[in-house]
């Protein structure tokens, strides 16, 4: 690999049809290439400014690049602007998915880290959710991880090096009344990462799981937003309580950036662990599945939401 500092000279946006490149000056052509999708808001967005101010160059995806100027912001404040590079990715959108790795191939010749973070929630009682957001749900949660990661693998595995990490949640170890949806998209990232180890793990890849408790992100207004309430349904009081919940840990959650701080230590490790939980939630639910009886623990869950 050269020496000399890569000038990229294309600071325009192409419109919504293909991965364009934003803003890219000057970078050190030897700083590992990290990919992130969903960088607009939340986790994806300060995992960004984390990792690019941990050396990494960072490849900041999301679906709508109108949608960069809080992270642009933040990359300018922390003085590391150079080291992010903006593109189109929609993970339900295969066209999207390639064209953005080839792109992040052609720009910086490799790709040292995924971040599989693109998500949504989708709130609802199970025979309330109509066929298409369910699909919706796991179009984006998991097909779409599943998209991204198919179109990284080759690459990482012809480096004989690389390191995934899967954004699961607290709602993958753990199905919660008024989320199924959600639930089902994060045990299916669960099981496809758990298979995802074994057939990697004699190529050099490191794969990674990482499971948030609630973090006070911009996901919980955006999942209240989708829900379709009815004053005639026979789960209103049920899903009363859960819009309630949704909203007090939307406030008052824990700071998402123990998220983004996690995720740049595991950057940094040789050999992580499969498995990380953080978050109040998902730390007591691991203990409490493996020493509570599961009547007990659905005792908990009805009373915290009641
Ligand atoms: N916050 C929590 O409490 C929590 C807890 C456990 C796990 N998680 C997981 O953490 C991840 C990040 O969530 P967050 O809390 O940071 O929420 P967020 O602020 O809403 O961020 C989600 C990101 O995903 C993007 N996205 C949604 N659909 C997409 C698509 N089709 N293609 C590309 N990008 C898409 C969003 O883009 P737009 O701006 O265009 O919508 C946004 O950038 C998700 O996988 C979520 O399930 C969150």
């Amino acid at each position: 690999m050269t020496e000399q500092k890569i000038q990229i000279e294309d600071e325009s946006i192409q419109g919504e049809t293909g991965p364009t490149v934003k803003k890219l000056k000057e970078f050190d052509p030897n700083a590992p290439v990290a990919l992130i999708t969903g960088t607009s808001s939340g986790f994806g967005m300060l995992t960004a400014i984390t990792l690019a101010k941990q050396g990494y160059r960072v490849v900041a995806t999301m679906r709508d690049l109108s949608r960069n100027a809080e992270l642009a912001i933040l990359a300018e404040q922390a003085d590391i602007s150079d080291r992010l590079q903006y593109i189109r990715l929609d993970v339900t959108d295969a066209n999207s998915v390639q064209e953005a790795v080839q792109t992040v191939l052609q720009n910086n010749g490799r790709i040292d880290m995924l971040v599989n973070n693109a998500g949504f929630a989708l709130g609802g009682f199970i025979e309330e959710v109509s066929m298409d957001d369910w699909r919706r749900q796991m179009e984006t949660n998991f097909f779409g991880l599943v998209a991204v990661t198919r179109a990284v693998l080759p690459v990482m595995r012809e480096q004989k090096q690389g390191l995934i990490i899967n954004l699961s949640s607290v709602s993958g170890l753990s199905g919660f009344p008024g989320y199924a949806p959600y639930a089902a998209s994060k045990f299916a990232v669960e099981g496809f990462t758990e298979s995802l180890r074994h057939e990697m793990s004699s190529f050099g890849v490191r794969i990674v799981i990482v499971e948030p408790g609630a973090y006070r992100t911009p996901i919980w207004n955006k999942g209240l937003g989708e829900i379709h309430r009815s004053n005639h349904s026979p789960y209103k009081d049920k899903l009363d309580a859960v819009l309630r919940y949704s909203q007090h840990a939307g406030e008052t959650a824990p700071d998402p950036q123990e998220v983004a701080d996690l995720i740049a230590r595991i950057a940094r490790m040789r050999a992580p662990r499969l498995r990380y939980a953080l978050g109040k939630g998902s730390r007591l639910l691991i203990i409490g599945k493996l020493l509570l009886p599961w009547k007990w623990l659905e005792w908990i869950i009805a009373r915290g939401l009641r």
